[in-house]
């Protein structure tokens, strides 16, 4: 929920800005703009639209200078438009401030304001911290800032810049991501890692209610009653090719065809001589043998993870589990206690809701476990111990290889309780390791497979929006699974309404006769998962159902099936043969795929699909 960075140097600051904000535009894509101090000025250019459209006006007219803030937006306060594009400015217009988050008191704020004869120009929350800070203004940029700071109920994460202080910008954060990038001779703030990876590999996490100041030499932190702060710099190992398409079309393909090599580089991390090893993870054996339930909660497709993880964990840990989205957990009256494990899953490891959460399971004496992608994100500071994914930056808005391989973190995690808490026999937990290794190199064929120029997926997307057109567009899908890929069902579905806009719905196969059924007629797609498992005579009695009602019938089924082909099925897509258990990961790969080529047959904005953004840092 959009981007911000700010950045003093000796280089052009709208290069570092614009590229900068190139690498957050994930977060937010309905405006832009930057904010630099020009000599005796500062210079400003916001505009509606995608970031390109910013970027080509300032190359007809650049800005110059060396200090100044950018911003990359996903409306909250206001319609996405010019004006209420950041950066917002005071009345003197020597103030600019961007800013991602919420402040909730604006409103009250803004009345006193307009009172005390601040002209506001915007409908957002955002333009009362720049008016507040020339109240506030008395010579000292990090004094006003931080007097500001203190009235705003809400989250944020801004960056300030003065005109008459070209030698610094000051942030803060509360809720809302902010790191720094610490170079030589020259400093930036943003909202995430990869906006500064050009430069620099030396980071510093902000922790809530933290004031800092970047000159071209030096950083400093201070809290809210001004007591400084020592903070040191942590290295970023990821490279900054992770964060570009390196010859795809899209990140989102890009991102689907790393997973194999993801999951490949978990297991060599976190196998080591068959025992699993979560090096990080700071909650002690003990811990995990007492815990009687655990209960997981997250967001969208890390969801859809936990979802899996709880079919394994009963399965093999024999321990009670629940999933929560973290929007309904935050609000109701969980029951989770001293004995509960709560684990939080997030790609961003920001979303509100899901931090939400952590703070509430942690108020009720659960221990909490983040599983996270980005490192050191707010659920991974707070939770008590941390599992990071480590897939590497997700640029693009559909999330892919931090699914996959938050599943991979479920697997390790439900093969180490098992062993630590011997809830099924050692050589069963052998036979699962061996069997888990065998998976990164079956999923990179199948990518491989279903990748080519000329492969069976794309040409199902093809001849789904020539029949789309055909039926006046009354076509949907429907995604039916049973058991451990009921998630997947899920996934798919969500997968394909993000970047293609089409309905899509997953429902457990079972409960189509109470109700879901009645939707089938000859419009829409059903994608039934009837890969080989305990289930699979079920499935082929709903895709018995859904064929006796006109229904049109992609099957995801296990190679070598030949009994699949009796069943009249339109569409057949193979995976690799696999223990059920871990099917999920494989299974997923075309649903992954069917949803991107839907979408580019359509020609839709894959990596950035209308309005979502990467990281919910709103409720
Ligand atoms: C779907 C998607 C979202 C996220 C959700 C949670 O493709 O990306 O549904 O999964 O917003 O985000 P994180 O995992 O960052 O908490």
């Amino acid at each position: 929920m959009c981007g911000i960075i700010g950045y003093i140097g000796e280089r052009k600051a709208q290069e570092v800005l614009l590229r900068g904000l190139t690498r957050l535009e994930y977060r937010g894509y309905d405006s832009a703009g930057v904010a630099v101090i020009d000599g005796d000025r500062i210079n400003m250019l916001k505009r509606q639209g995608k970031l390109r459209i910013l970027i080509n006006e300032l190359s007809t007219k650049p800005i110059a200078g060396t200090v100044g803030v950018g911003h990359t937006r996903w409306a909250t306060h206001g319609v996405p438009n010019d004006i209420n594009a950041h950066p917002h400015l005071d009345c003197t217009g020597k103030i600019a401030v961007v800013h991602n988050g919420i402040i909730e008191n604006y409103l009250e704020l803004k009345k006193n304001l307009i009172r005390e004869g601040h002209k506001f120009v915007s409908e957002t929350d955002t333009e009362i911290i720049p008016h507040l800070v020339e109240k506030f203004y008395k010579g000292n940029l990090e004094k006003a800032v931080t007097s500001a700071l203190k009235l705003l109920k809400g989250s944020y994460a801004i960056a300030v810049i003065h005109k008459d202080e070209p030698d610094k910008v000051v942030g803060a954060r509360c809720d809302s991501p902010l790191i720094v990038g610490v170079g030589k001779g020259e400093n930036f703030l943003a909202s995430d890692v990869p906006a500064v990876l050009d430069y620099t590999k030396e980071v510093i996490y902000l922790e809530n209610h933290e004031v800092i100041t970047i000159t071209k030499k030096g950083v400093s932190v201070k809290d809210l009653s001004g007591r400084a702060i020592n903070k040191k710099p942590c290295p970023i190992s990821w490279d900054i090719s992770q964060a570009e398409k390196c010859g795809h079309q899209h990140f989102m393909l890009k991102e689907i065809s790393e997973q194999g090599d993801v999951l490949k580089k978990i297991l060599e991390e976190r196998l080591l001589k068959g025992k699993v090893s979560f090096e990080e993870l700071k909650i002690k054996e003990n811990d995990f043998k007492r815990f009687k339930k655990i209960a997981i909660v997250a967001c969208g497709t890390a969801y859809h993870a936990g979802m899996t993880g709880k079919y394994m964990l009963e399965e093999y840990v024999k321990i009670p589990c629940w999933v929560d989205t973290s929007s309904e957990f935050r609000y109701r009256d969980p029951m989770v206690d001293r004995d509960t494990l709560t684990i939080i899953v997030s790609q961003s490891g920001e979303t509100a809701d899901s931090l939400a959460a952590l703070r509430e399971a942690k108020k009720r004496g659960a221990k909490t476990l983040g599983i996270c992608n980005v490192l050191g994100s707010s659920i991974a500071r707070e939770s008590d111990g941390v599992i990071y994914t480590h897939a590497g930056p997700e640029i693009a808005v559909a999330s892919t290889k931090a699914y996959t391989a938050q599943l991979a973190i479920f697997y390790l995690l439900t093969i180490y309780l098992a062993a630590l808490r011997k809830s099924v026999p050692a050589p069963k937990v052998r036979a699962l390791v061996r069997e888990f290794k065998k998976v990164p190199d079956l999923m990179n064929d199948l990518i491989f497979e279903y990748r080519s120029d000329y492969n069976i997926i794309a040409a199902y997307a093809q001849e789904f929006k020539r029949y789309y057109f055909e039926k006046h567009n009354k076509s949907y899908f429907l995604y039916l699974a049973r058991n451990i890929n009921y998630p997947n069902a899920m996934e798919g579905a969500l997968k394909l309404k993000e970047i293609s806009y089409i309905s899509a719905e997953g429902y457990p196969a079972g409960e189509m006769k109470h109700g879901p059924i009645a939707l089938i007629d000859e419009n829409p797609w059903v994608v039934c998962i009837a890969v080989k498992s305990k289930t699979y005579d079920k499935m082929l009695s709903n895709i018995q159902e859904i064929k006796a009602r006109g229904g049109i019938i992609i099957a995801i089924v296990t190679e070598g099936d030949r009994e699949i082909l009796h069943n009249n099925i339109n569409y057949v897509i193979e995976i690799p043969k696999i223990n059920e258990l871990f099917s999920p990961l494989l299974v997923v790969i075309p649903l992954q795929l069917l949803a991107y080529y839907v979408a580019r047959e359509f020609g839709y904005d894959i990596d950035q699909p209308r309005n979502l953004a990467k990281s919910v840092t709103v409720e």
